[in-house]
């Protein structure tokens, strides 16, 4: 048995209807493996209530998985604005959100976050980074004067599968641009960050 089963096997419950979505999106969608899973998604959930944010950011929807995480650790005030720019997903996502408790305390925009960050009026406690890899720093720079002072940004991926630490293949952007993300949030002044190696990496970053 590997360290990550007997973790997952001592893990608070995955709820059926996530359980559901996590099959679904398996058997319907090319690229599953983006769904935050099991582990992260109880992280989430529990890194929310530990926060107790009244207004969330997600980027990067995906089919809801994390999204219903972060719901189900909201109290009941809160609210989650998340967004996904892929508009043949929007069906499946509204039909997830509808099978869970939480459809009320979700807000989803289509487009382009970069596009829809400046349109959002809140001031945010928490924001989840799980977009387009290559674009996390526009992202931070996009969201953080949207954050509130002491609030967080939750970056997922910031290990990359390792791949941070090996020679750059041609044309890798992807890579590059989660070093790079890397390097900048590690200097920036205005934050203070932890890296934490959690599944594919996840950066927990507090606005000074
Ligand atoms: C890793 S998946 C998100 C997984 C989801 N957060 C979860 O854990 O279940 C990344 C998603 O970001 C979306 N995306 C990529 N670029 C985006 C952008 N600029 N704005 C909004 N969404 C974007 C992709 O279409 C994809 O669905």
């Amino acid at each position: 048995m590997t360290v990550e089963t007997y973790i997952e096997n001592h893990l608070a419950p995955e709820p059926e209807y996530l359980q559901k979505i996590a099959r679904k999106t398996n058997v319907r969608l090319i690229n599953p493996r983006m769904v935050s899973g099991h582990l992260q998604g109880r992280f989430l959930k529990m890194l929310t209530q530990m926060i107790n944010p009244k207004n969330v950011l997600e980027l990067g929807t995906f089919t809801g998985y994390s999204a219903l995480c972060i719901a189900e650790g909201l109290s009941e005030d809160a609210h989650l604005h998340t967004i996904e720019i892929d508009d043949e997903l929007e069906d499946f996502i509204r039909e997830n959100f509808a099978s869970s408790p939480f459809e009320n305390k979700i807000t989803l925009h289509i487009g382009n976050a970069l596009d829809i960050i400046p349109t959002l009026s809140e001031t945010f406690d928490m924001v989840f980074i799980d977009a387009d890899k290559r674009q996390y720093w526009e992202y931070f720079e996009a969201v953080l004067p949207k954050v509130r002072q002491g609030g967080f940004i939750i970056a997922d991926n910031t290990l990359w599968n390792g791949k941070i630490l090996q020679p750059i293949q041609h044309g890798d952007n992807q890579t590059c641009a989660i070093i790079e993300f890397n390097d900048l949030i590690s200097k920036d002044n205005r934050i203070e960050q932890v890296i934490l190696p959690l599944r594919d990496g996840l950066t927990i970053i507090r606005k000074k």
